[in-house]
């Protein structure tokens, strides 16, 4: 969960690790550092709270170095203070660490260490890491054998960065299990490391990535990875596509209310190069898949957690009303506790933005040990859902840093409808005529996705005369269902109102009783198959004087008759209605948290990528 930086090179570290903090602050903010090599001793700078705080301290007491760490923390071990903030120094301050995940044994390590002699300054686990490798330094009096014999002692999963003053030239960084990616960034006589892209894009787009169990040796001129056993593995290094620019909030007060107009983009380009209209046809090369393999299959199970899985449970409907396979959406902290029912007939396909989360990852592993095929449909080039699986769909998407997920919705919406037509269409489920109906109707979604866009001012208006409910219950059914979690979800994590959602013909069944004259119910009543029943619900609910926010068709005068609010959409072809039903709700949600006066990317106890379980 926590953002890394590392940079080694001619110039001052000290700007271009707090640059790349900034970059990474989505990751953690509940404290930031920096360490630089200065003078053959190592300088540290850190305090709780926002990069911002560190910025001012940096300021006031300026350090420079041509190398130097930088780390912001998403606390799990110790209070966010600044005593607990990374990074965190040996006892002879001649070692430094930052640290991305959790040391399971810290306890029993932390004792050995003190029982040695070793000067514990924080209550963190990450601290052990640094003595460690201290104590192994005495012994090999190599920084790389130290590091190594360190890392190999730590359970858990990690990304750790270090360096030292005895051995100036180089920076340390590995990867052990599933606690976020490590980046490595080759420049002119510099490098660099973070642990995601956005951190060192404005100065290189060569970047490789470390697979758990190895460790860099990053020097000026480049750098040597090796196994925690020392074996030597050639980097691949990639070219990033990302423009540098798109992780900048431009003329936007905030990153969400960006990534929320770049949907039109994003929706073109989820579709650019994947449809063939002359055809009526859908390519993903990248998926891997051909007839023996699509006819194979007897079950698909998504897995993913929060915003992915309200993706997954679309997914669900998609696939099996297009490709008529059996289609499950499983939470993926629960899936890999169940023994789930997968084999080699089953595909597990997981749908992540930052292909990152622990539990995702999890889950794909526990599928993989089951001998399940996998994919993934994921955002961040490079990540480890991305690798771990035998076919992917990256996401058009290019950098989210908003906390909330926006554009990252909407593109797997897209991505899992193309692989129900692609499915649909190897497995022979799909007539032609049907076929080119379904691919012709991908081109209208970015227009779509812009209409509802256009209407912003229509529901910050909305947002004004609710901004002070307490509560409010969202209600879906069909396809649409899956939007009234997703627009609960975005709600609470960015306004601290209480949300729930429900599948609107569940509301007899209990939850009814919640309406008043108090309680706004945002009910989600497009032109689908499920609409008569919608309307019924949103009645039934009128009658109980609750107050009715829909989301209607536009010109649907019955649901302008009965609601007292309206979020309209153009008419769109129901399978796609979920990618324009959503950008309202999304546009919502920001409004209420801005007007709130809320820190909308940033939201309280919240990271971006949630790499612990
Ligand atoms: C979305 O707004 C959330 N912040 C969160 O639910 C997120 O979708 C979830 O943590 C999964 O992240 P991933 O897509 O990077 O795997």
């Amino acid at each position: 969960m926590c953002g890394i930086v590392g940079y080694i090179g001619a110039k001052n570290a000290t700007p271009i690790v707090l640059n790349g903090l900034k970059r990474l602050e989505y990751r953690g903010y509940d404290s930031a550092g920096l360490a630089v090599l200065t003078n053959g001793h190592i300088e540290v700078r850190r305090d709780a709270g926002k990069l911002e705080r560190l910025a001012a301290l940096v300021e006031a007491d300026p350090v420079k170095g041509k190398i130097g760490i930088g780390h912001t923390r998403w606390a799990t071990h110790g209070e966010p203070s600044a005593r607990n903030a990374h990074p965190h120094l040996s006892t002879d301050s001649d070692f430094v660490v930052v640290h991305n995940g959790i040391v399971e044994n810290f306890l029993d390590l932390k004792e050995e260490l003190t029982a040695e002699g070793a000067v514990f300054r924080s209550d963190t686990d990450t601290e052990t890491i640094v003595h460690l490798v201290e104590r192994y330094y005495s012994l090999e009096h190599d920084m790389t054998l130290a590091a190594r014999r360190a890392l190999k002692a730590l359970k858990g999963a990690h990304g750790v960065v270090l360096m030292s003053s005895h051995e100036p030239d180089k920076i340390i960084a590995a990867r052990i299990g599933n606690a976020g990616g490590v980046v490595i960034g080759y420049g002119d006589g510099e490098m660099f490391v973070a642990s995601d892209i956005p951190a060192i894009l404005e100065h290189t787009r060569r970047v490789s990535f470390l697979e758990s169990g190895q460790m860099a040796v990053i020097r000026r001129t480049g750098v040597e990875v090796f196994t925690l056993d020392g074996q030597p593995v050639e980097p691949q290094i990639h070219t990033v596509a990302w423009d540098p620019i798109a992780a900048e909030k431009g003329e936007y007060r905030h990153f969400m209310q960006k990534e929320i107009h770049e949907q039109v983009r994003s929706l073109t380009d989820t579709l650019a190069g994947r449809v063939d209209l002359d055809e009526g046809r859908v390519r993903l090369p990248t998926l891997n898949l051909d007839e023996k393999t699509a006819r194979k299959i007897q079950k698909i199970v998504i897995t993913a957690c929060g915003t992915a899985s309200h993706a997954g449970m679309v997914g669900k409907v998609l696939i099996e009303h297009i490709a008529r396979i059996p289609t499950e959406l499983d939470i993926a902290s629960e899936f890999r506790y169940r023994d789930p029912l997968v084999d080699e007939n089953t595909v597990v396909l997981a749908i992540s933005q930052s292909g990152e989360t622990a539990d995702t990852l999890a889950a794909m592993e526990e599928a993989r040990k089951k001998g399940a095929v996998l994919w993934s449909i994921v955002n961040a080039i490079g990540s480890q859902a991305m690798r771990l699986a035998s076919g992917c769909i990256s996401m058009q998407c290019g950098p989210e840093i908003g906390v909330a997920s926006t554009k990252a919705f909407t593109a797997p919406l897209v991505d899992l409808y193309l692989l129900a037509v692609l499915l649909g269409d190897l497995r022979g489920t799909l007539d032609e005529a049907r076929r080119r109906k379904l691919v012709a109707d991908l081109a209208l979604v970015p227009d779509l996705a812009g209409r509802c866009l256009d209407r912003e001012s229509e529901v910050a208006e909305v947002a004004r005369s609710l901004k002070n409910t307490r509560d409010a219950l969202y209600l879906g059914r069909g396809i649409n269902m899956p939007i009234a979690y997703e627009g609960a979800l975005k709600l609470k994590e960015i306004s601290y109102i209480h949300a729930e959602a429900y599948p609107a013909g569940e509301m007899k069944h209990g939850p009814i009783a919640l309406v008043d004259r108090n309680m706004p119910v945002i009910s989600i009543a497009p032109l689908d198959p499920w609409y008569e029943k919608m309307i019924s619900q949103v009645e039934q609910v009128k009658a109980r004087g609750g107050v009715v926010v829909a989301v209607a068709t536009e010109g649907d005068a019955r649901v302008e008759g009965l609601a007292d609010h309206i979020f309209w959409v153009p008419e769109t072809p129901w399978l796609l209605s979920p990618v324009v039903t959503v950008i309202p709700l999304q546009m919502f949600a920001y409004h209420i948290a801005a007007l709130r006066g809320l820190d909308v990317d940033q939201p309280r106890n919240l990271a971006k990528s949630v790499t612990v379980e």
